[in-house]
């Protein structure tokens, strides 16, 4: 039973009478006390089959949990840093790592980005590490390619029992339009990918494409096209993307929609718009369990972020919006939801630089949002300030494993984005937070978000596919 820390709000008895006071007081705490009894007894009741298939659960799931170190240490400053420049910028230790991580040329470069002899290619590897992931190595799909969905979102299709993968295709060179510019890679498309043991993946192709010659088209490969999300309307029976629409220097901010008969596409890109009038950067879309679909943007230069409701075809947004985190300068938002509870995950603003996760909570989706820490455990310092050294972009549930999800994220690699690579780590809800509230006192009654780091590992052994 999970005991709610609201109880804990200090609270003031003030009483004249002392003795009927505490009369009063003791009478209450025996009131509680039996109605908790009541509660516990009536949740193991029920909840007796469930708490069983729980524990054998945690056992699996256990391995997941396991905390793991990293060792990485920052080499000694090379040459290209001149003894002026050391003594301007004190050295930090993890600065210096992240210059490290961005530094194409760093020895340390292979521990972030393995080369293709360390691939994952769920072809080939049938023996020991069958089923395992390797955060950051290059992944194969069914084909022997790197996958190429960037800042993806995943689908599970009821209809076909498959997961399907979309992402931003980026297998094309990078460049800088200008020099201010950040780098980019022309638009190539959106990629889809299906798997039945999210493992291995099949590649489906480009299910909505570039426009080659259109200049005025939004999806003209000179624009930007990001972070693609499908989710599928139960009543009109489509597949329904939103992505980010921008031009080069982003100052276009706007969401586009684009629909499909099958989660294969092809999709027909319908318009760009800035929803609710408002800038509009990084996204996402969440279904929720009623059926009714929002979106969540960064808007006003990033500084906050917006969410609204869709209609019910899920091709535009309603005039219902609210402002949350406002002046937290977050973005890359993921949500999802457990036990009643929405939960999201975002990055902080730094370009393709790694910086910290934050989660935050509430009990309602169109309610106030409540920042309750960094979710990542495991690897060291600087991982847990970076990460690991990636960008959420999903949180994916693991069927069968109430509380577990799967923390989808980008290892963005700025010097050649197409060689930009995943990180797949498991999720877990549970546990007290470790954050007080910001907007009411006390400590919150969700439970904490845990991102565990593993330099390898796997899916509980039960679990195949959601068969
Ligand atoms: C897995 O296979 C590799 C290569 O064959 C081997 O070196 C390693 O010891 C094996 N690990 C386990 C746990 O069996
Ligand atoms: C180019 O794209 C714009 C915007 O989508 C559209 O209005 C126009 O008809 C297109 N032009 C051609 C020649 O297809
Ligand atoms: C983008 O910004 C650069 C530098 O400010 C400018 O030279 C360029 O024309 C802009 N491009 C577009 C498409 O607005």
């Amino acid at each position: 039973m999970r005991m709610r820390n609201k109880y804990r709000k200090p609270t003031t008895l003030r009483c004249n009478a002392g003795s009927r006071c505490s009369l009063l007081a003791w009478s209450l705490v025996g009131f509680f006390l039996i109605l908790q009894l009541y509660t516990f007894i009536h949740d193991t009741d029920v909840h007796n089959e469930e708490n069983q298939m729980r524990i054998s659960h945690r056992l699996q799931l256990h391995e997941l949990e396991e905390v793991e170190e990293e060792n990485i240490q920052s080499p000694t400053p090379r040459g290209r840093r001149s003894p002026r420049a050391a003594k301007r910028r004190p050295r930090k230790v993890h600065t210096s790592l992240i210059d490290e991580f961005l530094d194409e040329s760093s020895q340390l470069r292979r521990i972030f980005f393995p080369d293709e002899t360390m691939a994952i290619d769920p072809v080939k590897d049938t023996g020991n590490e069958s089923s395992y992931y390797f955060p950051g190595r290059i992944w194969l799909d069914t084909d022997g390619n790197p996958i190429q969905a960037h800042g993806g979102g995943i689908l599970y299709d009821e209809k076909t029992e498959t997961y399907y993968w979309y992402g931003e295709f980026k297998d094309g060179p990078t460049y800088h339009a200008h020099k201010k510019g950040a780098a980019r890679v022309d638009v190539i498309g959106v990629g889809c990918y299906s798997s039945k043991d999210l493992w291995t993946w099949k590649n489906e192709g480009i299910v909505l494409a570039a426009e080659e010659k259109n200049e005025t088209h939004d999806l003209h490969k000179l624009n930007v096209l990001e972070r693609p999300k499908v989710i599928y309307n139960d009543k009109t029976g489509q597949y329904v993307m939103w992505m980010h629409i921008d031009d080069t220097n982003y100052t276009k901010a706007s969401v586009g929609v684009a629909i499909g008969n099958s989660p294969t596409g092809p999709f027909k890109y319908l318009y760009s718009k800035r929803p609710h009038g408002f800038d509009s950067r990084d996204m996402t879309i969440f279904k929720d369990d009623d059926g009714v679909a929002y979106l969540v943007y960064s808007s006003e230069d990033n500084s906050e972020l917006h969410i609204g409701p869709l209609n019910e075809d899920y091709l535009d947004v309603t005039n219902i919006m609210r402002r949350i985190l406002v002046g937290q300068h977050r973005e890359a938002p993921a949500l999802f939801k457990h036990q009643g509870t929405y939960y999201m995950i975002t990055s902080g603003c730094t370009g393709w630089a790694p910086n910290e996760a934050l989660a935050h909570a509430t009990e309602s989706i169109m309610g106030q949002w409540e920042t309750i820490g960094n979710p990542c455990i495991g690897g060291n310092k600087i991982f847990r300030l970076t990460t690991f050294f990636s960008q959420g972009t999903c949180v994916l549930p693991l069927p069968g494993f109430p509380g577990s999800f799967i923390f989808v994220a980008d290892r963005w690699n700025p010097a050649d984005l197409r060689d930009s690579r995943y990180v797949w780590l498991p999720l877990t809800v549970g546990g007290p937070v470790d954050e007080p509230l910001e907007y009411s006192f006390g400590f919150p009654m969700w439970s904490r978000i845990s991102i565990y780091w593993h330099k390898k590992w796997r899916l509980p052994h039960r679990w195949k596919g959601k068969q």
